[in-house]
């Protein structure tokens, strides 16, 4: 495993067992961050995601867990039967609230490297008593399920993570069904970052430094084979939520937040699969 995945995983660990022990997966890791934590503990990324009513019957902790950046479940189209596949799971909120979308026809699958995550999960897929659930371990970037398996990928603040993200999207195609959808929140650039943001592995693992500039996001998506793809701005981080993620990176928060004012923004990013390959049907489309 390279260097980046096992900082990401001893991170997301440490995020885990804090939890496990009652508190604030944002507020686990003291000066170096989380997704979206910061020293100060206020959290302009990954603050007041759900709405009360959408979280009835989620345990507790998988709601502390919470370290992503958008509401998948909200936005995506999900019915009743389909299965549903989280990257990056985490303590397991997106999946039980997708598990409910699809009811007991249906199938939830979460997909997490870190073992701390996935037992937290699994606790609390059995505190919500879901039987449609699955907690699988792996990496997004090698799915451990079928070709053509799933109607619909949920992400939330993941795909940022990865050093392969070209693998990761790819990946995704390949296991959806044809007519499958993505429909993932991340952290987006729109323009260009200094280089000594890009370069911050503190700020990697906070969700932010490896955010993909959202024509980049476009270019990979459509290299995947999505067609057609969207990406809609949900939150747009401003000077003082950027000082905010800067504090604790080492950098010069003050001079910097100014510089990436606007330039992070949390997105809904959809896409995809088309229904079926194109079939040859004349003297025009054959090769
Ligand atoms: C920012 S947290 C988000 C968790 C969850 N999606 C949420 O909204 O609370 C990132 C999660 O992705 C997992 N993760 C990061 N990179 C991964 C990879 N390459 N493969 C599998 N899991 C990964 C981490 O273990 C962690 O649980």
């Amino acid at each position: 495993m390279n260097d980046l995945k096992t900082t990401v995983m001893d991170r997301y660990a440490r995020a885990a067992l804090s939890v496990s022990e009652g508190n604030e997966a944002s507020s686990c890791c003291g000066s170096t961050a989380c997704c979206g934590s910061t020293v100060e503990g206020w959290d302009p990324i990954t603050s007041n995601l759900y709405e009360e009513g959408q979280t009835a019957g989620i345990p507790a902790e998988a709601l502390l867990a919470s370290l992503g950046c958008g509401n998948p479940t909200a936005l995506a189209e999900l019915s009743a039967g389909e299965t549903v596949l989280d990257l990056g799971s985490g303590g397991g909120i997106d999946v039980l609230l997708s598990a409910k979308r699809v009811g007991p026809t249906g199938k939830a699958f979460g997909l997490d490297m870190t073992d701390a995550m996935l037992a937290l999960a699994n606790e609390n897929k059995a505190k919500a008593g879901a039987t449609n659930v699955e907690f699988l371990k792996g990496e997004i970037e090698n799915i451990p399920l079928p070709d053509n398996s799933v109607d619909v990928i949920i992400s939330n603040c993941v795909i940022n993570l990865s050093g392969d993200k070209q693998r990761v999207i790819d990946e995704a195609f390949r296991v959806l069904k044809p007519g499958g959808r993505f429909a993932v929140s991340d952290v987006v650039v729109r323009g260009e970052i200094p280089d000594n943001v890009r370069r911050n592995m503190e700020l990697w693992v906070g969700c932010v430094a490896g955010a993909l500039e959202e024509k980049e996001y476009e270019r990979i998506l459509a290299n995947a084979g999505f067609n057609p793809i969207d990406i809609e701005p949900t939150r747009v981080y401003r000077t003082e939520d950027a000082a905010a993620f800067l504090a604790g990176s080492g950098l010069d928060a003050e001079t910097l937040s100014t510089e990436i004012d606007g330039r992070f923004m949390s997105a809904f990013i959809r896409g995809q699969k088309p229904k079926a390959a194109k079939t040859c049907c004349g003297p025009d489309c054959c090769p």
